[in-house]
């Protein structure tokens, strides 16, 4: 399968989100990155469920939303509700990982889990079989625009070793200064989904430079 792009709105206009989200529902993005920061799990705080569901009619696009906030099993189902098809919760955020996922898939979404830059893919190995999505944070968690960590190249070549092993159909999504530069070597190492913020929002031309992030030129093997 040809991999993923999730342009993030976190880089949006927020005085004109619902522009930002018919151009990508025009554009050949894949799905729709939702940062949900609640200025305690970070250091920020962004939007939550009622933007989702303002924006949600606006695009047939994968609603993929990324919970950066504590307690995320308190909101859940008011995410599944606004409209989320992903729903990702932090490895860092939650006690009970594995009810979790069950939580979240008994809503009808897929379940993800995104992993801090200084967590460790190893830590999911024991309930790999029940995630269907794999967050590698290559930034810390809480803002658009930071530089790429490169050691998020080799937790990515780890854990799809590992999915391929087991023959899994868990996906390897990557968060945080991606474009262009890093996209290649992302989707060799066996990333499946970019999220890409500012590489597209701040781009001359936004639906040009999706285009591009979907053409870079390395197929998986999914
Ligand atoms: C960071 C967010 C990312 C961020 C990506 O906390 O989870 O999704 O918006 O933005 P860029 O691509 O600008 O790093
Ligand atoms: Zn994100």
């Amino acid at each position: 399968m040809k991999h993923l792009i999730a342009p993030s709105i976190l880089a949006a206009d927020f005085a004109n989100m619902g522009k930002d989200i018919k151009m990508l529902d025009q554009s050949n993005a894949d799905w729709v990155h939702v940062d949900v920061m609640d200025g305690c799990f970070v250091p920020n705080i962004s939007f939550g469920f009622p933007v989702l569901k303002a924006i949600k009619p606006l695009t047939n696009k994968t609603m993929d939303c990324h919970l950066m906030i504590v307690e995320p099993e308190k909101y859940v189902e008011d995410f599944a509700k606004a409209g989320a098809d992903v729903i990702t919760i932090h490895y860092e955020a939650t006690n009970h990982l594995h009810r979790a996922m069950q939580q979240i898939k008994n809503t009808g979404v897929l379940a993800g889990v995104a992993l801090n830059p200084h967590t460790p893919v190893n830590l999911l190995f024991d309930i790999l079989e029940e995630i269907d999505l794999v967050c590698l944070m290559s930034v810390n968690p809480g803002f658009g625009g930071q530089k790429f960590i490169y050691s998020t190249i080799k937790k990515t070549k780890q854990l799809k070793e590992e999915i391929t092993r087991r023959n899994l159909n868990t996906k390897i999504e990557i968060d945080g200064g991606v474009g262009l530069q890093n996209a290649e070597s992302l989707l060799q190492a066996g990333a499946d989904v970019l999220v890409a913020g500012s590489a597209v929002f701040k781009a001359d031309n936004p639906m040009e430079m999706i285009d591009k992030l979907k053409n870079v030129g390395v197929y998986n093997e999914l």
